[in-house]
């Protein structure tokens, strides 16, 4: 398969068999996205919780593509509120896909439309897909069932944030690394605003000193995992 970072906490991935999965689709107005909405489709859109900079664009997004949304429930609701097609779960649960299996995550967060409803728990996500597990924590703090997450699932990819303020920054996106112990580690949610702004490759240098691997995607940028 492949995974395309979009920036910020924004994937693409692409299987096998030509199911295209979009995660946390914030596009149009994000200064580091390399595409916009009207240029990208999906066969199903993942939404870690209801932040603008994460449900960002996939309602325009699905408006042109026959999408199919899956978020926890209350989330899931809201998408359907709006004319969409959703597939509601919920945290803990997993739920077998035409392209792979989805189960989410706690995450330490808020979840709050841009409309000012409120929306379920905030999420992460694990993706089974092709014998990889693919972890995107959603925007989240360090806690440290990150260490049972890993355990009960073990992570090829561990996509995670690393901006702090709103999440994890550096020093505690290591130590969940550390927690979670994935194959490759992937930073996310850095340098898209003044307030989240973080060196990757001193995230990389840290990662690397605790004896783990990242890797750092461009924005743009596609990979064959
Ligand atoms: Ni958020
Ligand atoms: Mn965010």
């Amino acid at each position: 398969m492949k995974l395309k970072y979009l920036s910020h906490s924004a994937f693409q991935i692409t299987t096998e068999n030509g199911k295209v999965i979009l995660i946390d689709p914030f596009l149009d107005g994000n200064p580091n996205s390399p595409v916009k909405s009207k240029d990208v489709k999906a066969d199903y859109i993942v939404v870690t919780h209801a932040h603008g900079d994460h449900l960002g664009d996939a309602f325009n997004i699905a408006k042109h593509s026959k999408t199919t949304f899956i978020c926890v429930n209350e989330l899931a609701n809201y998408c359907k509120e709006k004319g969409f097609n959703a597939h509601n779960m919920h945290i803990g649960g997993q739920h077998s896909f035409d392209f792979g299996t989805v189960k989410f995550t706690i995450a330490h967060h808020g979840s709050q439309t841009p409309d000012n409803k409120y929306a379920g728990e905030p999420a992460g996500v694990i993706l089974s897909i092709e014998g990889k597990n693919i972890y995107h924590t959603g925007d989240t703090g360090l806690f440290y069932d990150m260490k049972l997450i890993g355990e009960m699932n073990p992570i090829d990819y561990m996509l995670l944030p690393i901006g702090d303020n709103f999440t994890m920054g550096i020093t505690d996106a290591v130590k969940a690394v550390e927690l979670a112990n994935p194959k490759v580690c992937i930073p996310m949610h850095y340098n898209t605003f003044p307030v989240i702004e973080a060196d990757p490759e001193e995230f990389k240098q840290k990662i690397e000193a605790a004896g783990q691997k990242c890797y750092v995607m461009k924005f743009g940028e596609e990979i064959i995992i």
